[in-house]
């Protein structure tokens, strides 16, 4: 047996957003890093007793390695509780090469990330059939981490498609002048969310052209998420998915409503500027489900 490093998303606040084999792995740990600045404490409450708990809040890297170096000499395991998603600006990268080095197992647990909890905390889709199909998770350029090149707001708001922004709310005012002059109107719908799923969340509808007052107005500087897009304000369009005409590994179409649905589709497809994706897989997609028996993907 060799130590082991979790690293382990505790999603956005809401101690009971973690997943189970989070809170397991937590449960399981000889020593428990956590920050309390990003993490609800109510989430130790899953560490067995006698474990070490360590509040990462103002340790360096340098401060959390010393953890590794005796988990690898005494085989212990080692949870290490992320806020969100580890994989979204979570650090781990060099967390986990330091481990490798270490000989240590790592695993990674993953967890809601921040964006997804405010899209159901505001109780939106995010993805919305004619609208919006993708979603481009980033953050504003000029911070403490330079942005590799071809990565501006401007050049993302230009694709006019969901966007969630994170850690830029210091900078409100540059953020609304990028989107706008990357080409989403004015009026395009914005949620600003700080601290969701905490006691003292707030949450605010505005536009790209509001954005910067509502955040002023409100005070929010960190810990605040923005979604964009025209997905926000738009009535869900019917999808291909719970349609009767589409069909999927597990269902087939009824024959009537397969052709309503094509003929919608192709109506669809007239009024659209589809860029590189062709008219047929607009029209003759079936989503991620596979093709049917006797049915051509
Ligand atoms: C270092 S990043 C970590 C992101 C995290 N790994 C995730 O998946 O959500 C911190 C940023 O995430 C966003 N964030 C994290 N938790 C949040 C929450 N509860 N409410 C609003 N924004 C949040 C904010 O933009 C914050 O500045």
């Amino acid at each position: 047996m060799s130590g082991k490093v979790t690293f382990i998303g505790a999603g956005p606040g809401a101690a009971d957003l973690i997943t189970l084999r989070g809170a397991r792995a937590i449960g399981a740990a000889d020593i428990v890093i956590w920050a309390s600045s990003l993490v609800q404490a109510e989430i130790l409450e899953h560490a067995r007793p006698g474990a070490e708990i360590v509040d990462s809040a103002a340790l360096p890297i340098e401060g959390v390695i010393p953890y590794y170096e005796r988990a690898a000499v005494e085989e212990l395991r080692v949870a290490r509780v992320h806020s969100g998603d580890p994989s979204l600006w979570g650090a781990i990268q060099e967390q986990l090469e330091r481990a490798d080095a270490l000989g240590l197992e790592v695993e990674i647990v993953p967890g809601v990330s921040a964006f997804s909890a405010v899209a159901a905390r505001a109780g939106r889709e995010l993805t919305i059939p004619q609208v919006a199909q993708s979603v481009i998770l980033t953050r504003l350029e000029g911070g403490k981490t330079p942005m590799p090149a071809g990565e501006s707001i401007r050049s993302f708001a230009a694709h006019g498609t969901t966007m969630a922004v994170f850690l830029s709310a210091a900078r409100s005012g540059r953020l609304a002048a990028e989107l706008l002059a990357g080409g989403y109107p004015q009026d395009t719908p914005v949620i600003v969310a700080s601290r969701a799923t905490w006691p003292d969340e707030e949450l605010a509808w505005c536009t790209v052209g509001t954005l910067e007052q509502t955040v002023k107005d409100r005070k929010l500087w960190k810990h605040t998420l923005f979604l964009i897009g025209p997905a926000l304000g738009s009535e869900g369009t019917r999808s291909h998915l719970y349609h009767p005409g589409h069909f999927h590994g597990h269902r087939r179409a009824e024959p009537a409503a397969r052709a309503a649905l094509r003929e919608a589709d192709q109506t669809a497809v007239d009024h659209m500027t589809v860029g590189h994706t062709t008219a047929d897989e607009l029209v003759g997609g079936n989503g991620d489900h596979g093709a049917g028996p006797g049915q051509a993907k």
